[in-house]
């Protein structure tokens, strides 16, 4: 019973699946005097239909695997829980959240020449997208194809598991969701919208509670990147010579996008931060046209500040044409007022900026 809730839809198991660029797998294999061995082993793989391939050298240890039972397996850490986000003194809370994938069948070896090529070139557009290199079906790969071992497994059944505070309560997952912002760990600011993306009845801590009854997102999932163009569209001047596919991949730079849900989960502002311990920028500010005078812009900015990525930094830094009224408002000041060259007590510094010629 347990289990069942933390499993996996299959569409997100298969999804994953595919998605993988490598995997473990674990099978048992025959030695040479006939005693079985496990074998445990990471490879790249490639799926076609209900098939994993993956390839190696037909002497290697992994030709022993061949004939026998395999699962493959791909997983991920999505957070690990410390146990006092849940109580002040028993361990037992302490947990790992985290999603994975197990693919069952046995594994055979391909004969076939065309199918050899097939798979080949599925892995190499997978993990060279870019190209820069010769399709393999040219005949100067013959020979090198014909030597190699390149393994199948049907897939027989495949079994995911989720685990994301399913088993909580509303109220410890709220506690949780607090916990991971205030801690901002690398990877927690996605563990919050992997727990309320799957547990649709967890109550928005005050930390994320936006105006209207929403809420705001630390990490906002790049599948919603096109409707944040949109909203970006509504005005952002700084951006009106940006080709839409430039704004769309700088959303995919090491940066992160923030952003505020309306109560019906709509995209209501957006925001761009980058920092270090030292600095961090803001880029990207904006907030839906009907919406704009109404105090939204504010509240996003009091989450903004609090923010992992910016709430470290010493100093703030952002450009504006004309909305310096309102970062003033949140203690922003020109940079030609703000304490420089060694007046705050810290080092000298010199703010200095070059222009470049966008390659
Ligand atoms: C600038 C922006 C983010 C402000 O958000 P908002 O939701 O409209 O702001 P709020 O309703 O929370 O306003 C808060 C306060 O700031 C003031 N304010 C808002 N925009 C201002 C501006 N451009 N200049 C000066 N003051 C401004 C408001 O009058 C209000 O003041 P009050 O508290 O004294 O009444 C929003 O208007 C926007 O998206 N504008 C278009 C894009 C843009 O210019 N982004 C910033 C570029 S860096």
């Amino acid at each position: 019973m347990r289990k069942e809730i933390y499993r996996m839809p299959d569409v997100d198991a298969r999804a994953m699946l595919d998605a993988a660029k490598e995997m473990t797998f674990a099978s048992l294999g025959k030695r040479e005097d006939g005693r079985p061995t496990p074998i445990i082993r990471t490879v790249n793989t490639w799926i076609a239909g209900d098939a994993i391939y993956f390839h190696g050298a037909p002497a290697g240890e992994k030709m022993e695997a061949i004939g026998g039972e395999a699962v493959f397996e791909t997983s991920r850490v999505i957070a690990r829980l410390p146990s006092y986000f849940v109580d002040p003194e028993r361990a037992c809370p302490a947990t790992t959240l985290y999603e994975g994938v197990q693919a069952h069948g046995v594994l055979g070896v391909v004969t076939d020449a065309a199918e050899k090529t097939r798979a080949l070139s599925g892995l190499m557009k997978k993990l060279q997208p870019e190209g820069g290199y010769v399709p393999l079906d040219a005949p100067m790969y013959e020979k090198t194809i014909a030597g190699m071992l390149v393994a199948r497994m049907q897939i027989e059944l495949v079994d995911g598991k989720r685990k994301v505070c399913q088993n909580r309560t509303p109220k410890e997952r709220t506690r949780i969701v607090e916990q991971l912002f205030l801690r901002g760990d690398p990877g927690d600011a996605e563990a919050i919208e992997d727990i309320f993306g799957h547990n649709d009845d967890t109550p928005v801590p005050t930390c994320l509670q936006a105006p209207g009854g929403g809420r705001f997102t630390a990490a906002l999932s790049p599948t919603r990147n096109q409707e944040a163009l949109a909203l970006l569209r509504q005005g952002a001047y700084w951006l009106e010579k940006i080709s839409d596919e430039t704004v769309l991949r700088s959303m995919g730079a090491p940066a992160v996008m923030v952003g505020a849900f309306d109560g019906a989960y709509r995209l209501i502002a957006v925001a761009r931060l980058l920092g270090d311990a030292r600095v961090a920028w803001l880029y990207d500010v904006m907030v839906d046209r009907r919406l704009r005078g109404t105090g939204v812009g504010l509240a996003f900015m009091q989450f903004v500040l609090a923010h992992p990525v910016v709430r470290r930094a010493e100093k703030m830094r952002l450009t504006t044409r004309d909305a310096d009224g309102f970062y003033r408002k949140l203690g922003f000041q020109d940079l030609t007022e703000a304490p420089r060259h060694g007046e705050d007590g810290r080092s000298p510094s010199i703010d200095m900026i070059r222009t470049c010629q966008p390659r």
